[in-house]
């Protein structure tokens, strides 16, 4: 009960604030890779985060990524990320830059408060446990093992510090998947699922890093294609198990277009222009593995919206929003302003 005060606290003051519309958090929970994580894995001595923290942070970037925006807008003042539509996320989070709450803790962090939230996401981290790439003789090419459902395990390890009693800690808590929770009504559940009830998670993307596995690998396109109803499976296992825990509000944002990026283009480089989309001279069958994951992603996310009513799950369509990139960079130059409707 000595946890509730704090958390209670934050949730009040957002509920405070002057959108009535708006969806109060009283945390804010990242499960990802190299997109989301802020230093679980730390690449010693690279000098990512020089410009903007001005030390290295283990993040894949030099500034903030989307995560730390997310973070920066829950609490106070609230953005409010229920008005959000799914295309307009990316600009939004840019308006709310400069707001509110330090960044989001690593979960590896020592001495950290996890009380407004903690980042589960690897560099690296596959949807995929390491016996999936083991069976197929492709794990040499995983870096860590972090996969979606490791991360859920060391949330679920951590909850009860957060939100649970002594005696939940004591005694160890349980959690069990949605179906059986009314037959486990033990106190520290109870508390954590009021808790993650408030909270905000983001699951993903998770998926590029899979397919990393097997096209590093050596595999065909075609082969790691049969990845995708394994790894969206994963995730989905993976949403049904916070939902369990007592998340009711998700964003699960999609795979990238990875046939733009500039690693594949250097790697996979094609004499024959067909390979090439017309507008973008990206490499079009890999964006069409990318099509292929979120089409089937947002089949399944469409399935749980279905089971679960009272369970908010936002699609964040981050292919959409880099292949926006690529097709307008002007758009995006560092001395321009866009208003979210412009998207
Ligand atoms: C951990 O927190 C305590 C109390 O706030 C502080 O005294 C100590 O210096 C911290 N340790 C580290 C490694 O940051
Ligand atoms: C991951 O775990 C497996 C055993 O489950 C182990 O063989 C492998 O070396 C680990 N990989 C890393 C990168 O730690």
């Amino acid at each position: 009960m000595d946890k509730l005060p704090f958390s209670f606290f934050l949730f009040l003051v957002c509920c405070y604030s002057h959108f009535a519309s708006a969806q109060c958090y009283n945390a804010l929970f990242n499960f990802g890779d190299s997109l989301s994580d802020t230093g679980n894995v730390v690449l010693a001595g690279l000098p990512y985060g020089m410009t903007y923290f001005g030390h290295h942070t283990g993040r894949c970037s030099d500034g903030r990524l989307i995560i730390d925006f997310i973070g920066k807008s829950l609490i106070p003042p609230l953005l409010p990320l229920s008005l959000l539509s799914d295309a307009s996320l990316f600009v939004r989070l840019h308006v709310a830059e400069g707001i509110g709450l330090p960044h989001l803790p690593p979960n590896t962090a020592s001495n950290a408060s996890f009380h407004s939230g903690a980042n589960f996401a690897f560099i690296a981290a596959p949807a995929l446990s390491f016996d999936f790439f083991h069976r197929r003789g492709l794990s040499q090419g995983l870096h860590v093992n972090a996969s979606l459902h490791e991360q859920i395990d060391r949330f679920q390890k951590l909850l009860p510090s957060i939100c649970g009693s002594p005696q939940g800690l004591s005694t160890g808590a349980i959690f069990r998947p949605a179906n059986s929770l009314l037959d486990s009504c033990r106190i520290p559940l109870a508390e954590c699922r009021d808790f993650l009830s408030k909270s905000l998670l983001v699951i993903g993307e998770f998926g590029g890093n899979d397919y990393n596995t097997g096209l590093f690998g050596g595999w065909s396109i075609t082969k790691v294609s049969s990845f995708v109803p394994h790894v969206t499976r994963a995730v989905a296992e993976g949403i049904e198990r916070l939902i369990g825990l007592g998340a009711v509000d998700l964003i699960v944002p999609s795979v990238l277009p990875v046939g733009c990026f500039p690693l594949y283009l250097t790697l996979y480089q094609s004499s024959d222009p067909t390979e090439y989309g017309r507008r973008t001279g990206c490499l079009r069958r890999f964006n069409a593995l990318s099509w292929y994951h979120n089409a089937a992603l947002r089949r399944q996310l469409d399935r749980f919206r279905k089971k679960y009513p009272a369970v908010s799950i936002r699609y964040a369509d981050f292919y959409a929003q880099l292949f926006d990139f690529v097709i307008n960079p002007l758009k995006y130059g560092d001395n321009i302003e866009y208003e979210a409707h412009e998207i």
